[in-house]
Protein backbone atom coordinates (compact mmCIF):
# COMPACT_ATOMS: atom_id res chain seq x y z
CA UNK A 1 0.00 0.00 0.00
CA UNK A 2 1.49 3.18 -0.51
CA UNK A 3 -0.42 6.85 1.20
CA UNK A 4 0.61 9.53 0.43
CA UNK A 5 -0.37 12.86 2.49
CA UNK A 6 -0.39 16.22 1.78
CA UNK A 7 -1.11 18.38 4.13
CA UNK A 8 -1.50 21.68 2.57
CA UNK A 9 -4.14 19.95 -0.08
CA UNK A 10 -5.67 17.91 2.64
CA UNK A 11 -6.02 14.89 1.17
CA UNK A 12 -4.78 11.23 1.67
CA UNK A 13 -4.00 9.11 -1.47
CA UNK A 14 -3.88 5.53 -0.97
CA UNK A 15 -3.01 2.98 -4.18
CA UNK A 16 -4.01 -0.11 -3.17
CA UNK A 17 -3.29 -3.32 -5.20
CA UNK A 18 -3.99 -0.88 -8.39
CA UNK A 19 -6.59 0.55 -7.57
CA UNK A 20 -6.72 4.53 -6.05
CA UNK A 21 -8.39 6.87 -3.91
CA UNK A 22 -8.20 10.27 -2.69
CA UNK A 23 -9.76 10.93 1.43
CA UNK A 24 -10.31 13.68 3.13
CA UNK A 25 -7.77 14.20 5.66
CA UNK A 26 -9.14 15.45 8.07
CA UNK A 27 -12.27 12.76 8.27
CA UNK A 28 -12.83 9.50 9.33
CA UNK A 29 -11.28 6.97 7.20
CA UNK A 30 -8.27 8.80 6.66
CA UNK A 31 -8.01 8.37 10.34
CA UNK A 32 -8.39 4.71 10.53
CA UNK A 33 -6.10 4.12 7.68
CA UNK A 34 -3.01 6.79 9.86
CA UNK A 35 -3.92 5.38 13.13
CA UNK A 36 -3.48 1.39 11.54
CA UNK A 37 -0.05 2.56 9.97
CA UNK A 38 0.33 4.21 13.04
CA UNK A 39 -0.72 0.93 15.44
CA UNK A 40 1.94 -0.77 13.30
CA UNK A 41 4.87 1.43 13.44
CA UNK A 42 4.28 2.61 17.20
CA UNK A 43 4.23 -1.67 18.34
CA UNK A 44 7.67 -1.80 16.84
CA UNK A 45 9.58 1.06 18.34
CA UNK A 46 7.91 -0.72 21.27
CA UNK A 47 5.65 2.00 22.60
CA UNK A 48 3.48 0.06 24.69
CA UNK A 49 6.92 -0.53 26.57
CA UNK A 50 6.99 3.05 27.52
CA UNK A 51 4.17 3.32 30.11
CA UNK A 52 3.81 2.73 33.97
CA UNK A 53 0.70 2.75 35.94
CA UNK A 54 0.85 3.65 39.94
CA UNK A 55 4.25 2.93 40.01
CA UNK A 56 4.81 -0.35 38.20
CA UNK A 57 5.58 -1.04 34.55
CA UNK A 58 3.00 -1.83 32.17
CA UNK A 59 3.13 -3.32 28.90
CA UNK A 60 -0.24 -2.22 27.16
CA UNK A 61 -1.04 -0.34 24.74
CA UNK A 62 -3.17 3.39 26.13
CA UNK A 63 -6.31 2.78 24.23
CA UNK A 64 -6.29 -0.51 25.37
CA UNK A 65 -5.94 0.13 29.33
CA UNK A 66 -8.85 2.61 28.78
CA UNK A 67 -11.37 0.09 26.79
CA UNK A 68 -10.53 -2.34 29.61
CA UNK A 69 -10.74 0.08 32.48
CA UNK A 70 -14.58 0.72 30.75
CA UNK A 71 -15.36 -3.11 30.51
CA UNK A 72 -14.45 -3.49 33.84
CA UNK A 73 -16.60 -0.30 35.00
CA UNK A 74 -18.91 -1.53 33.25
CA UNK A 75 -18.87 -5.42 34.27
CA UNK A 76 -17.89 -4.64 38.02
CA UNK A 77 -15.71 -8.19 38.65
CA UNK A 78 -15.46 -9.31 41.83
CA UNK A 79 -12.10 -10.93 40.83
CA UNK A 80 -9.91 -10.24 37.32
CA UNK A 81 -7.58 -13.04 36.62
CA UNK A 82 -4.58 -12.22 34.51
CA UNK A 83 -2.37 -14.40 32.62
CA UNK A 84 0.86 -13.00 32.19
CA UNK A 85 2.47 -10.85 34.97
CA UNK A 86 5.44 -9.56 34.02
CA UNK A 87 6.39 -6.38 36.24
CA UNK A 88 2.92 -5.50 37.61
CA UNK A 89 1.61 -2.87 35.76
CA UNK A 90 -1.43 -4.72 35.01
CA UNK A 91 -2.33 -6.13 37.85
CA UNK A 92 -1.67 -2.80 39.79
CA UNK A 93 -4.46 -1.37 37.05
CA UNK A 94 -7.08 -4.18 37.76
CA UNK A 95 -6.56 -3.60 41.30
CA UNK A 96 -6.14 0.20 41.76
CA UNK A 97 -9.62 0.34 39.75
CA UNK A 98 -11.47 -1.81 41.80
CA UNK A 99 -10.53 0.02 45.03
CA UNK A 100 -11.05 3.35 43.51
CA UNK A 101 -14.66 2.23 42.52
CA UNK A 102 -15.66 0.33 45.70
CA UNK A 103 -15.96 -3.02 44.10
CA UNK A 104 -13.93 -6.13 43.52
CA UNK A 105 -11.59 -7.85 45.77
CA UNK A 106 -9.24 -9.92 44.07
CA UNK A 107 -6.58 -9.60 41.15
CA UNK A 108 -4.85 -12.86 40.77
CA UNK A 109 -1.71 -12.88 38.72
CA UNK A 110 -0.04 -16.09 36.86
CA UNK A 111 3.28 -16.46 35.71
CA UNK A 112 5.21 -18.71 34.45
CA UNK A 113 8.64 -16.78 36.15
CA UNK A 114 7.97 -14.27 38.69
CA UNK A 115 11.36 -11.89 38.65
CA UNK A 116 12.23 -11.73 42.65
CA UNK A 117 12.57 -8.05 41.71
CA UNK A 118 8.87 -7.82 40.20
CA UNK A 119 7.55 -9.95 43.08
CA UNK A 120 9.22 -7.86 46.04
CA UNK A 121 8.26 -4.70 44.34
CA UNK A 122 4.50 -6.29 43.49
CA UNK A 123 4.29 -7.32 47.40
CA UNK A 124 5.30 -3.96 48.60
CA UNK A 125 2.77 -1.82 46.75
CA UNK A 126 -0.02 -0.60 48.17
CA UNK A 127 -2.55 -2.36 46.41
CA UNK A 128 -0.92 -6.03 47.52
CA UNK A 129 -3.69 -6.52 49.67
CA UNK A 130 -6.19 -6.75 46.70
CA UNK A 131 -3.27 -9.12 44.62
CA UNK A 132 -2.44 -12.65 44.75
CA UNK A 133 0.39 -13.79 42.70
CA UNK A 134 0.79 -17.55 41.46
CA UNK A 135 3.88 -19.05 39.93
CA UNK A 136 3.45 -21.73 36.87
CA UNK A 137 2.59 -22.63 33.63
CA UNK A 138 -1.23 -21.07 33.00
CA UNK A 139 -2.50 -23.82 30.88
CA UNK A 140 -1.38 -26.48 33.54
CA UNK A 141 -4.19 -28.30 35.16
CA UNK A 142 -3.12 -27.54 38.70
CA UNK A 143 -2.38 -23.78 38.15
CA UNK A 144 -5.84 -23.64 37.05
CA UNK A 145 -6.57 -26.06 39.63
CA UNK A 146 -5.21 -22.92 42.25
CA UNK A 147 -6.80 -20.06 40.58
CA UNK A 148 -10.34 -21.64 40.89
CA UNK A 149 -9.82 -22.36 44.31
CA UNK A 150 -9.03 -18.47 45.09
CA UNK A 151 -12.53 -17.79 43.54
CA UNK A 152 -15.59 -17.60 45.54
CA UNK A 153 -19.05 -19.12 44.90
CA UNK A 154 -21.05 -16.41 43.33
CA UNK A 155 -18.57 -14.11 42.28
CA UNK A 156 -18.55 -12.05 38.99
CA UNK A 157 -14.94 -13.28 37.26
CA UNK A 158 -13.10 -11.72 34.05
CA UNK A 159 -10.08 -12.81 32.63
CA UNK A 160 -7.22 -11.39 30.29
CA UNK A 161 -4.72 -13.64 29.17
CA UNK A 162 -1.50 -11.99 28.35
CA UNK A 163 0.74 -14.82 29.15
CA UNK A 164 2.20 -16.67 26.02
CA UNK A 165 0.72 -15.77 22.70
CA UNK A 166 1.16 -18.74 20.83
CA UNK A 167 -1.95 -19.93 18.97
CA UNK A 168 -1.42 -23.00 20.61
CA UNK A 169 -1.39 -21.85 24.06
CA UNK A 170 -3.69 -19.00 24.11
CA UNK A 171 -6.32 -22.34 22.72
CA UNK A 172 -5.26 -23.81 26.09
CA UNK A 173 -5.67 -21.06 28.21
CA UNK A 174 -9.50 -20.33 26.41
CA UNK A 175 -10.50 -23.58 27.45
CA UNK A 176 -9.20 -23.56 30.94
CA UNK A 177 -10.23 -20.62 32.07
CA UNK A 178 -13.55 -19.75 29.86
CA UNK A 179 -15.30 -21.98 32.50
CA UNK A 180 -14.48 -19.11 35.06
CA UNK A 181 -16.05 -16.32 33.65
CA UNK A 182 -19.32 -15.39 34.37
CA UNK A 183 -22.28 -14.23 31.84
CA UNK A 184 -21.79 -10.77 30.93
CA UNK A 185 -17.88 -10.92 31.76
CA UNK A 186 -15.08 -11.32 29.60
CA UNK A 187 -12.41 -13.41 28.91
CA UNK A 188 -9.56 -11.38 26.90
CA UNK A 189 -6.75 -13.06 24.30
CA UNK A 190 -4.84 -9.59 24.53
CA UNK A 191 -2.21 -8.89 21.48
CA UNK A 192 -3.09 -10.34 18.25
CA UNK A 193 -1.84 -7.44 16.85
CA UNK A 194 0.87 -9.86 16.07
CA UNK A 195 -0.67 -10.73 13.13
CA UNK A 196 -0.70 -7.43 11.83
CA UNK A 197 2.96 -7.01 12.81
CA UNK A 198 3.98 -10.01 10.59
CA UNK A 199 6.60 -8.37 8.26
CA UNK A 200 7.65 -5.26 11.04
CA UNK A 201 11.31 -5.51 11.41
CA UNK A 202 9.97 -7.09 15.46
CA UNK A 203 8.31 -9.48 13.88
CA UNK A 204 7.97 -12.97 12.65
CA UNK A 205 6.76 -14.57 9.17
CA UNK A 206 4.50 -17.40 11.26
CA UNK A 207 2.35 -14.91 13.46
CA UNK A 208 0.06 -14.35 10.09
CA UNK A 209 -1.24 -17.84 11.67
CA UNK A 210 -0.03 -18.01 14.89
CA UNK A 211 -1.85 -14.98 17.19
CA UNK A 212 -3.98 -15.10 20.21
CA UNK A 213 -6.91 -13.70 17.93
CA UNK A 214 -6.70 -16.76 15.80
CA UNK A 215 -6.94 -18.49 18.71
CA UNK A 216 -9.99 -16.26 19.57
CA UNK A 217 -11.63 -16.31 16.68
CA UNK A 218 -12.09 -20.46 16.35
CA UNK A 219 -12.88 -20.20 19.81
CA UNK A 220 -15.61 -18.11 19.61
CA UNK A 221 -16.77 -20.10 16.03
CA UNK A 222 -17.52 -23.60 18.02
CA UNK A 223 -18.67 -22.12 21.48
CA UNK A 224 -22.16 -20.66 21.50
CA UNK A 225 -21.73 -19.93 24.89
CA UNK A 226 -19.15 -17.01 23.90
CA UNK A 227 -19.12 -14.31 21.33
CA UNK A 228 -16.18 -12.24 19.95
CA UNK A 229 -17.01 -8.68 20.52
CA UNK A 230 -15.14 -5.51 22.12
CA UNK A 231 -16.71 -3.82 24.50
CA UNK A 232 -19.48 -1.36 23.81
CA UNK A 233 -17.72 2.46 24.15
CA UNK A 234 -19.30 3.68 27.02
CA UNK A 235 -19.39 7.30 25.51
CA UNK A 236 -18.63 8.64 21.92
CA UNK A 237 -19.82 12.23 20.65
CA UNK A 238 -18.08 11.49 17.36
CA UNK A 239 -18.30 9.63 14.23
CA UNK A 240 -15.90 7.02 15.29
CA UNK A 241 -16.65 3.60 16.07
CA UNK A 242 -13.51 1.45 16.41
CA UNK A 243 -11.07 1.25 18.64
CA UNK A 244 -7.68 1.69 17.54
CA UNK A 245 -6.19 -1.55 19.15
CA UNK A 246 -3.36 -4.07 20.09
CA UNK A 247 -5.81 -6.57 20.60
CA UNK A 248 -7.79 -6.91 17.18
CA UNK A 249 -10.66 -10.04 17.99
CA UNK A 250 -10.08 -10.39 21.63
CA UNK A 251 -12.89 -9.67 23.63
CA UNK A 252 -14.89 -12.68 24.25
CA UNK A 253 -18.34 -12.20 25.90
CA UNK A 254 -20.01 -15.08 27.84
CA UNK A 255 -23.65 -15.15 26.81
CA UNK A 256 -26.06 -17.01 28.47
C1 LIG B 1 3.53 -9.33 27.85
S1 LIG B 1 4.09 -9.88 29.42
C2 LIG B 1 2.73 -9.48 30.45
C3 LIG B 1 2.50 -8.02 30.57
C4 LIG B 1 1.55 -7.59 31.66
N1 LIG B 1 0.25 -8.22 31.55
C5 LIG B 1 1.36 -6.09 31.60
O1 LIG B 1 0.33 -5.62 31.10
O2 LIG B 1 2.26 -5.38 32.05
C6 LIG B 1 4.03 -11.62 29.25
C7 LIG B 1 4.36 -12.43 30.49
O3 LIG B 1 3.89 -13.76 30.26
C8 LIG B 1 4.72 -14.66 30.94
N2 LIG B 1 4.57 -16.01 30.36
C9 LIG B 1 5.11 -16.51 29.22
N3 LIG B 1 4.71 -17.78 29.03
C10 LIG B 1 3.88 -18.09 30.07
C11 LIG B 1 3.15 -19.25 30.44
N4 LIG B 1 3.19 -20.37 29.71
N5 LIG B 1 2.40 -19.20 31.56
C12 LIG B 1 2.33 -18.06 32.31
N6 LIG B 1 3.01 -16.95 32.01
C13 LIG B 1 3.78 -16.96 30.91
C14 LIG B 1 6.12 -14.06 30.79
O4 LIG B 1 6.96 -14.54 31.82
C15 LIG B 1 5.83 -12.56 30.84
O5 LIG B 1 6.05 -12.07 32.15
Amino acid sequence: MRITIDTDARTLAVEEDGAARTLDLWGKDAFELISDVWLRTSWNAKYPYTFTWLDRPIIQHPEDMVRTQEAICAVRPDVIVETGVAHGGSLVFSAGLMKAMGFGRLVVGVDIEIRPHNREAIEAHPLAPMIALIEGDSAAPEIVDAVRALIRPGERVMVILDSNHTRAHVARELEAYAPLVTPGSFIVATDGIMREVADAPRGKPEWVDDNPAAAAEEFAARRPDFALAPPAWRFNESALDRPITGWPSAWLRRVG
